[in-house]
């Protein structure tokens, strides 16, 4: 499913530590005050050293970018994050960031945009309302210091973008956000309809000072307000975020319609344990460990403190099993994600800077 011959885009969990508890995140207990859950999170992270030992010189001269979000923590919490930032763009490698933007100080983030400069990179400010209802969602976060670090990154003249998941709580302030996005100097303004609800009308949780609160959906949609945005001149011509890129001719799909994100974009994830997966909605599922066992490959095989990255990438499973089980509809994961396509949409909208 990865091809040596195109240019990879990686996606890598730095670690699983963060400042805050999204009641909806993986990593969040949300009916015990939004603590972390200590089953899942182990408090470690990848570091300087993994970077330098797999994304050498030579090596990242075939890496387009390398998206730093994940699955269970925030890059910005990895100890060595932005010396990572500072060894990959020095080797021409665009970077981009997900973050809660709540963390390290405004020197930090100035020398961030510095680094970001140099290849064009971008952090993706994840800041779901205004300062009364971002941190009702983004719990533990200060708003100020999300403001005063984005000013600081922004003056460098790197580029931000601000991402705005919609809920009952902030979606009467989706205008004001994106005039302030816009004010501020962010390139981009992006509304995200989750599908962590599922059926439910509600998702209840409890802050940390043991209030008891629940989550609603918007009643209103990412594309209700893009309409509504629509007069607004675009602010960039680019593809709207989540788009699958330029089409390339590659082996991807099957009978069953699924089309593989991962393959489409040369896309590995690597975890912040150092573990290699077709992409971040597979790892550490059943059905991975199941299409090792299959193969009769032991998943330690997988992990970049072991093993080369490059040579990993040209192994089995990656070879030819992911894409037998799509032939067989053997791996629900995929045919969920890239099949029925069941994932959050994003809507950008346009004229926000
Ligand atoms: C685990 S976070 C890691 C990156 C970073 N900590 C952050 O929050 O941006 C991965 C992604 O999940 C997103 N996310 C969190 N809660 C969500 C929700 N209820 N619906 C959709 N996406 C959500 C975050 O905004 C982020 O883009
Ligand atoms: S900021 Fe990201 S990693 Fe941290 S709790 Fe929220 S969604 Fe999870
Ligand atoms: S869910 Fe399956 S088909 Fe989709 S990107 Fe991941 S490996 Fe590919």
């Amino acid at each position: 499913m990865f091809s040596q011959d195109r240019p990879y885009s990686f996606h890598i969990e730095l670690t699983d530590k963060c400042n805050a508890g999204c009641p909806m995140c993986s990593r969040t207990k949300e009916l015990d005050r939004c603590r972390p859950n200590l089953m899942k999170v182990q408090n470690i992270e990848l570091t300087l050293a993994d970077f330098q030992a797999h994304f050498t010189d030579d090596f990242c001269r075939r890496v387009v970018d390398v998206d730093l979000c994940g699955g269970l923590g925030d890059p910005l919490a990895a100890p060595q994050c932005l010396e990572i930032c500072d060894h990959l763009t020095a080797r021409g490698v665009k970077v981009s960031i997900s973050t809660n933007a709540s963390l390290r100080s405004t020197r930090w983030w100035t020398k961030l945009g510095e680094y970001f400069n140099r290849t064009g990179s971008h952090v993706e400010f994840h800041i779901d309302g205004l300062a009364d209802s971002n941190p009702l969602y983004r719990i533990n976060t200060s708003f100020d210091k999300i403001m005063a670090n984005a000013a600081a990154y922004i003056a460098t003249g790197a580029r931000a973008e601000w991402h705005y998941i919609l809920f009952r709580h902030n979606e009467h302030q989706v205008l004001e956000a994106q005039a302030l996005a816009r004010d501020m100097g962010f390139r981009k303004f992006v509304l995200i309809d989750t599908i962590r609800f599922g059926a439910r009308e509600r998702f209840d949780y409890q802050m940390p000072d043991g209030e008891h609160r629940s989550l609603e959906p918007s009643v209103h949609d990412g594309a209700y307000f893009k309409a509504r945005f629509a007069d607004l001149p675009e602010a960039s011509p680019e593809a709207s975020p989540g788009s699958l890129g330029p089409e390339i001719p590659v082996e991807t799909t099957d009978g069953e319609g699924i089309v593989c994100k991962s393959a489409v974009q040369n896309r590995p994830y690597i975890n912040c344990e150092g573990y290699v997966s077709a992409c971040c909605w597979t790892a550490g599922s059943n059905e991975e460990l199941q299409t090792l066992d299959l193969a009769g490959l032991r998943r330690s095989e997988f992990n970049i403190r072991h093993r080369p990255l490059a040579e990993i990438l040209a192994a089995e499973p990656f070879v030819s099993h992911f894409a037998q089980a799509w032939l067989d509809g053997s791996n629900p994961i995929c045919q969920r994600k890239c099949g029925q396509m069941i994932r959050n949409k994003r809507h950008a909208i346009p004229g926000a800077g």
